[in-house]
């Protein structure tokens, strides 16, 4: 791994423009469950029948009682660690400009990164089914479940479900952070949900580097990343920032 490191300092230092597409997995040691593999999400919730719009607009009591409410609780608790604050600290050194996140817990925005595309919508806010009001995670008082808003209409996440489209602005903006960036960051996704996982394709299409941090191998692995460094996201982070300082 330290010839990967010294590689991707290296690399880092060398790129103009670097973006990352970040997920699940940066944000595990934060304490906030992933969704495939040992003990994620799926494995004991069918996504089909709590996280598809179908499921929600179907039954907007059960999906809140069973999975929103859960998450909410994680999230209000979870605390940026080292993979969030390494990126943060290399936009910090004018790095890194963008950050494309599957995730929902806004944990790179706490740890100080400005321009975050929120590829899968945000927990952060909720949103009125019925009149669109948002309102802001805290002001939302979960002891009636499911929350209502002043119209009366019932409250959900902010965030895309399965069957819903990504965000036209959130699309647009993250293709051309790929066409522009001339090295991408891939941390912590598996890499099997489309659209996001075309991200690093039109990167590499547009001759950027891919550079992957993960435990595992992914699909992007061995036809679209140039290397993976295979570890934790904080511990990946920590090591190239401080290969960096010695460069
Ligand atoms: P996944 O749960 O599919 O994948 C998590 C990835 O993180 C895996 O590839 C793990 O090997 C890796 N991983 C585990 N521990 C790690 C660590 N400490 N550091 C770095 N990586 C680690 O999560 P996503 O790829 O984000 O969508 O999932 C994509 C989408 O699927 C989510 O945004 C969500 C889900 O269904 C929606 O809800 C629309």
């Amino acid at each position: 791994m330290d010839d990967l490191i010294r590689r991707a300092a290296k690399d880092l230092a060398a790129a103009g423009n670097v973006a990352a597409l970040t997920g699940a997995g940066i944000s595990i040691e934060s304490g906030i469950p992933p969704f495939r593999g040992k003990g994620g999400l799926w494995e004991r919730f069918d996504p089909m029948e709590f996280a598809h719009i179908d499921a929600l607009m179907r039954d907007p009591t059960k999906v809140w009682k069973v999975l929103i409410k859960e998450m909410k609780e994680i999230l209000d608790r979870a605390e940026p660690n080292n993979g969030h604050k390494g990126l943060a600290k290399l936009e910090a050194r004018d790095k890194l400009k963008t950050i494309i996140t599957q995730n929902v817990d806004g944990l790179h925005q706490a740890a100080g990164n400005t321009d975050v595309i929120e590829y899968h919508g945000t927990f952060a806010w909720q949103r009125c089914m019925d009149c669109g009001k948002k309102y802001e995670n805290r002001e939302v008082d979960v002891s009636k479940i499911p929350p209502r808003c002043d119209c009366g209409g019932i409250l959900r996440p902010d965030a895309v479900f399965f069957g819903e489209m990504i965000p036209a602005e959130a699309m647009w903006r993250s293709r051309q952070a790929a066409t522009d960036c001339d090295l991408m960051l891939v941390v912590g996704t598996s890499a099997v949900v489309q659209p996001a996982a075309m991200i690093p394709v039109i990167a590499k299409e547009n001759g950027a580097k891919i550079v992957e941090i993960n435990p595992e191998k992914t699909p992007l692995t061995f036809e679209i990343s140039d290397y993976l460094i295979m570890g934790e996201a904080g511990e990946v982070m920590n090591r190239i920032l401080e290969a960096m300082e010695k460069i």
